[in-house]
């Protein structure tokens, strides 16, 4: 197996190295696979993470109510995120059903605000009205934006949620660590 650097003029995140096999890359060119594997070899990572998120206490379970978001800051003070209790379960939604997600407030597109619209149980961005998924980790639905909004790692404990990592890149960072 041959370790390939990651092609590092694609962006400028520092991605760890990607081991190809010869197989691989033959594949990945398009000889007869599809690009799934291409989006393996060199899927975009959330970053380097050098530092561990903080383990942040968001709210408690029995304060929530249904479709009401609770606004917060992850991983730190300049990050805006929103938890939802959902009116159904969720990927990677905790607490009662499995309802219970949250998600940088940062347009994966140019990093407007989203809102919650409980009308429409998604997450609309005012400025080009990318639109995501709440109940499907954030999945862009239409609109400007490629990648999903990132999803706060949630945990509970007896009554308190607590934030505990992101999935996915924030917007404007190359980790989501500062
Ligand atoms: S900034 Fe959100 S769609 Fe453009």
């Amino acid at each position: 197996m041959k370790e390939t650097p990651c092609p590092a003029s694609c962006c400028e995140q520092r991605c760890d190295t990607v081991k190809l096999t010869r197989r691989d890359l033959v594949a990945a060119t398009g000889l007869g696979v599809s690009g799934t594997l291409l989006q393996q070899v060199y899927a975009a990572p959330s970053g380097p993470q050098d530092k561990a998120y903080p383990s942040l206490k968001i709210a408690d379970l029995d304060s929530l109510k249904p479709d009401v978001p609770v606004a917060f800051n992850y991983p730190d003070e300049t990050s805006p995120a929103v938890l939802i209790r959902l009116r159904a379960a969720a990927l990677g939604g905790v607490g009662p059903g499995n309802s219970v997600v949250a998600f940088s407030q940062l347009c994966t597109h140019k990093g407007c605000p989203v809102s919650y619209r409980p009308e429409r149980k998604l997450m609309i961005c005012p400025c080009h009205w990318s639109t995501f998924d709440p109940a499907k980790s954030g999945q862009m639905v239409i609109g400007q934006a490629s990648q999903a909004l990132p999803q706060i790692q949630l945990r509970v404990q007896g009554n308190a949620i607590y934030a505990e990592g992101v999935t996915g890149l924030i917007f404007g960072r190359h980790t989501n660590m500062l």
